[in-house]
């Protein structure tokens, strides 16, 4: 299913090297969204835009596997994630038609996933359809104007090289405030509440960063390995130079806008 969803299109990438560039910030972020949605033992859950199963992971460790579904467009990446958790019903699929049934679940999560959908008032019509009643749906995306350094450091770089350069603070939607809430308000969410969670990366040093951009990962290693020789070597001075020219190892945060909705009961 790859290659039909333009989303999912720079995701095909295997697990490791999407593990490196951005699981290295998902995974300690799914600990902070999981209790945000509010995920507790005895709750079925579904996973939307699970990737390499970051979150998953989260949700598996407080429901158990049978507790958990979980949907992405990305053959690799379903395929990481059943690997890796056992017992999960992964399932090929996008966001706008789940592949799961009316009323299955009490929590729907999308964990840095609502900027690649291509119809989002679809989406969260399909996160009301697969909830049971006073079910929660809860997303969260990069704050990618300010809090995300990773991505807003190498975006300035590669400006400053690249003036045309697709700048994913201008390109993408739901990373600033009331984007996500008001989404969820139209689809007719109750009790909706935001929040910025925080986390971190450790990087040993610059290359490890770097190597993290040339593995062709998301927009911005897709740029990254598209550019010809010289521009690609300019913006990686660029970075280097912006980050201080590091010697030894440096951790970068990132910011989430999240927003969760109460659906109503059945009417
Ligand atoms: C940045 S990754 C996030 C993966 C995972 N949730 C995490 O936190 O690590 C974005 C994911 O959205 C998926 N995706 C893209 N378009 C989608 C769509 N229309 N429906 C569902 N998932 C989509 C991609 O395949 C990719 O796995």
């Amino acid at each position: 299913m790859t290659d039909e969803v333009e989303g999912a299109r720079q995701f095909r990438v295997d697990g490791p090297a999407y593990d490196r560039f951005m699981g290295r910030y998902s995974r300690p972020l799914a600990r902070a969204f999981a209790d945000f949605a509010g995920v507790a033992a005895g709750l079925d859950v579904l996973d939307v835009g699970c990737g390499t199963g970051a979150l998953t992971g989260e949700l598996v460790a407080r429901v158990g596997p049978g507790g958990v579904r979980a949907v992405d467009p990305s053959e690799p990446f379903v395929t990481a994630c059943s690997d890796r958790h056992p017992g999960v019903e992964v399932r090929l699929g996008r966001a706008e038609a789940i592949p799961f049934a009316d009323g299955s679940v009490d929590r729907v999560l999308a964990q840095l996933v609502l900027h690649f959908v291509s119809d989002p008032s679809e989406v969260a019509r399909e996160f009301v359809r697969v909830l049971r009643p006073h079910g929660v749906a809860a997303a969260c995306v990069w704050d990618f104007a300010r809090g995300m350094q990773m991505l807003r450091m190498f975006w300035d770089a590669a400006l400053a090289v690249r003036p045309d350069a697709p700048d994913e603070a201008r390109t993408r939607r739901f990373g600033g405030p009331g984007e996500i809430a008001a989404l969820f308000d139209a689809a007719g969410f109750v009790e909706i509440e935001e929040a910025e969670l925080a986390v971190e990366s450790r990087y040993e040093d610059f290359d490890e960063l770097w190597d993290g951009f040339l593995a062709g990962v998301g927009p911005a290693g897709a740029f990254c390995v598209s550019l010809g020789d010289d521009d690609r070597v300019a913006v990686r001075d660029e970075l280097f130079s912006r980050l201080g020219e590091p010697t030894g190892s440096f951790a970068l945060g990132a910011v989430v806008r999240a927003a969760r909705g109460r659906r109503g009961g059945y009417s």
